[in-house]
């Protein structure tokens, strides 16, 4: 009895099927929390799991879990899964690729009859990406108790709306909500197929990466307020510019970084919000983001501390007054070893190079890493490119990775 090899034309299909739900196809994938494109590709990805023989349910902040029965269903299961939400103008890979391997693994393991004692679990985790409510990996965060319906209550998009008004507007059970969240223990392993999101595997020419450390996030929101005035009256010895303030945060941040003891240290500011933002206009208020990481939380936090002192001085220097917000300060999360070692004995009984590896991007086994052993596979993306309409990685390769995974889930539901 063997688990057959993965057929890359089903990954194809199912991932090819859930990109046409996008809110703006001419720019790649966009789909946002609970959107309507993101809605229907609920249904869709639960119909496929349904097709495929699991069992599926959801709970009161949308994590999607498709069950195939172990033959000792009460044992704590084994969990693969990912994410189908996107950033604006994305690809179709970061996340969907997991899901669509986790669809695919528990396939082969059904069709293969080997018999398996815990049940397997194919998850989507709700909204791994930021984009509708500025904070990260929700449903994953939900499940590991660091999400409270107070929170869900607080967390407002862009038009006011809450993160439990939409739940609820669609219907979740938010009486519920106290049901998300697992003890240690109640999860036997939960392991995670994605892309790698960098070029680190196509520069080595190799088709696996097995993830031992996810870098840990600090998200932090900032605002600069400096004084509005005239381009053209103003003299440059009397202005308060708070975009410029904003630069020299930027630049500084860049250098920290780029000094930093910690090869994993990055740092970027991804998204300014400039007032008035017009060209005859010394800007008066400066709102940005700064997403820090690293796979060590003491360097990222030194590095937060002489960047909060920078800003005292630039307070100072520019006649401009700082504030910042924490959104979140996520630690980082180590595979377990074991799961690592499975993957790795499937690598080497398969014939298969693989590389170990840090992640530098964060995913719900971050999250999940709380109360459950975890790893990762990673698949290679083409010139290292995520994030981005160019996003891409070959069939085959996720084809590759859903191999190793169905032969883990397999092992560690026997376990
Ligand atoms: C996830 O998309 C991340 O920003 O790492
Ligand atoms: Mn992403
Ligand atoms: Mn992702």
């Amino acid at each position: 009895m063997i688990v057959k090899p993965a057929q890359s034309s089903n990954i194809k299909n199912i991932l090819e099927k859930l990109n046409t739900f996008n809110s703006d196809p001419e720019n790649g994938t966009t789909r946002v929390l609970f959107t309507e494109p993101e809605v229907e590709a609920r249904k869709y990805i639960k119909e496929e799991m349904k097709k495929n023989g699991l069992v599926v349910r959801e709970d009161s902040i949308g994590n999607i879990f498709a069950t195939l029965e172990g033959t000792d269903p009460d044992l704590p299961p084994v969990w693969t899964g990912s994410h189908i939400d996107t950033v604006l103008k994305a690809g179709m890979f970061d996340g969907m690729a997991g899901v669509v391997a986790g669809i695919e693994a528990a396939r082969l393991i059904k069709e293969s009859k080997i018999p398996h004692k815990r049940n397997i679990e194919v998850i989507v985790y709700t909204s791994e990406e930021p984009t509708r409510f500025g904070l990260s990996c929700l449903g994953s965060r939900a499940m590991a108790g660091y999400l409270s319906l107070e929170q869900a209550k607080r967390l407002k998009d862009k038009q006011g709306n809450s993160l439990a008004e939409v739940l609820e507007g669609l219907g979740y059970d938010l009486s519920k909500f106290d049901e998300i969240s697992f003890k240690k223990g109640e999860v036997f392993a939960a392991v995670e197929l994605h892309i790698e999101q960098g070029a680190v595997l196509e520069s080595m020419g190799l088709p696996i990466g097995i993830v031992d450390t996810i870098s840990g996030p600090t998200k932090l929101e900032v605002s600069v307020y400096g004084k509005q005035s005239h381009a053209g009256g103003t003299p440059m010895n009397l202005r308060h510019d708070a975009f410029l303030a904003c630069s020299e945060i930027a630049l500084k941040v860049e250098k920290l970084a780029k000094k930093s003891s910690s090869k994993d240290t990055v740092a970027t500011v991804g998204l300014v919000n400039v007032i008035p933002n017009a060209s005859n206009v010394i800007s008066g208020e400066v709102h940005f983001s700064l997403d820090i990481r690293d796979s060590d939380y003491e360097v990222k936090h030194k590095l937060i501390e002489e960047l909060k002192d920078f800003t005292k001085q630039l307070e100072k220097s520019r006649g401009v007054t700082i504030k910042i917000r924490q959104i979140n300060d996520d630690l980082p999360t180590k595979s377990d070893d074991r799961i690592i070692e499975i993957f790795e004995n499937s690598c080497k009984e398969k014939n298969i190079s693989y590389h170990k590896m840090v992640s530098g991007a964060f995913h719900d086994s971050m999250m999940v890493g709380k109360f459950a052993p975890i790893a990762m596979i990673f698949v290679p993306s083409k010139d290292g490119i995520s994030h981005n309409p160019a996003e891409w990685t070959d069939y085959d390769d996720i084809a590759k990775g859903t191999d190793i995974l169905a032969d883990g889930l397999l092992k560690l539901s026997n376990d």
